[in-house]
């Protein structure tokens, strides 16, 4: 069981630390490397995504990683930027099915800005296509052309989809509903886009193989509107890329604790990379105050999905709950009356849980 492990940027290397102290309390025999992806990569070896890191994490069976990305490689070209590393390793290791699960922890209902009774319980999960769509579609660039009169500068990009490439998400997406609450929203924009139209008659088709799920569509300016809205409605929720980027922000957020939610990046034979759904936090980098539970729960999700092992992920999950049932917080979902510790704390009560 071979663990590539990319801490990246910003607070990456602390609560990516916190995750591996996690793994190797458990007693699998894991085999853990690091390497460089990002802005430290850029840094150190003039690409954010080097041949090194490559070659590590085309050999692992799975990639745990921080967060890529920092203000100083912001005005970098675009090819020497830390998202290019991620969007290199995502298409390189064929990852195309995200899953991005928002929970919201009953020890945490006052964190969400919502009324507690809109999102109560709440439970959703968003498939989203992660190796296509206009993220990666050619032709795409900014150039030079006589548009309108005008010789002026154009920008352009491609949204496209094969009908597989649809195909397989979705059923990523009714498969996972098999096993939660038997229900599929698919999210496109019809109304508008060929491509979207696809989708949805695709996502039609995939439905009559999975006679006890239900399937339903939904536009997704009116699925924006009905996350804030009635977010309760929704069980598992399958998009592109473009509106999956989106809708899971909106969703993460419903909980109001994003250093909570952790996610995963599949291949077909559920190789994938972990990380969690927050970013790298630069202002609070190199602190120690940074909440290293979505790490860990990214950690809980590898041994799910590519290492099969249920038990120890579900001992992971435990033990994250029985922390915040101690009511241990770290700043970001601090409240009065809990105890607010550090990121290394926090990783020494989950193991202590544990
Ligand atoms: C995400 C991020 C990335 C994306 C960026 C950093 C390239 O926003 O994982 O959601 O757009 O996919
Ligand atoms: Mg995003």
């Amino acid at each position: 069981m071979k663990i590539c492990v990319l801490p990246g940027d910003g607070i990456g290397p602390e609560i990516t630390a916190e995750a591996v102290r996690v793994l190797k309390a458990l007693d699998l025999k894991f085999e853990m490397e690091e390497a460089l992806l990002g802005g430290c990569a850029v840094d150190a070896a003039g690409d954010p995504y080097p041949e090194a890191t490559q070659k590590l994490a085309l050999a692992a069976d799975a990639v745990l990683l921080g967060a890529v990305g920092g203000p100083q490689w912001d005005s970098n070209p675009r090819e020497l930027r830390p998202e290019r590393g991620l969007l290199g390793i995502r298409k390189q290791l064929g990852l195309f099915a995200n899953l991005r699960p928002a929970i919201l922890y009953p020890e945490l209902a006052n964190a969400s800005t919502l009324k507690p009774e809109v999102v109560a319980g709440l439970d959703i999960l968003i498939v989203r296509e992660l190796t296509g769509d206009i993220y990666f579609g050619q032709p795409r660039g900014i150039e030079m052309r006589d548009v309108d009169g005008k010789h002026q500068r154009f920008g352009f990009n491609t949204m496209h989809y094969t009908e597989s490439e649809i195909r397989r998400i979705v059923r990523v997406a009714f498969d996972a509903a098999t096993k939660r609450n038997k229900r599929v929203c698919s999210v496109d924009k019809m109304n508008v886009l060929e491509c979207t139209q696809l989708w949805r008659d695709v996502a039609t088709e995939v439905a009559e193989e999975y006679p006890d799920v239900e399937l339903s569509h939904m536009l997704v300016d009116n699925a924006a509107m009905q996350l804030v809205k009635n977010p309760k409605q929704f069980d598992v929720m399958v998009t592109g890329n473009m509106f999956g980027d989106i809708l899971s922000d909106e969703a993460s957020m419903l909980t109001g604790s994003i250093g909570m939610l952790p996610s995963a990046s599949l291949d077909e034979n559920n190789k994938g990379l972990y990380e969690p759904s927050h970013g790298s936090a630069p202002d609070i980098a190199g602190k120690g105050v940074a909440n290293p539970l979505a790490t860990i729960l990214s950690a809980a999700m590898m041994l799910r999905y590519t290492f099969n092992q249920e038990a120890a992920a579900q001992r992971i999950e435990g033990a994250v709950k029985k922390v915040l049932a101690q009511g241990l917080r770290t700043g970001d979902i601090y409240e009065p009356g809990t105890q607010k510790v550090g990121t290394k704390q926090m990783g020494d009560a989950v193991l202590a849980a544990l």
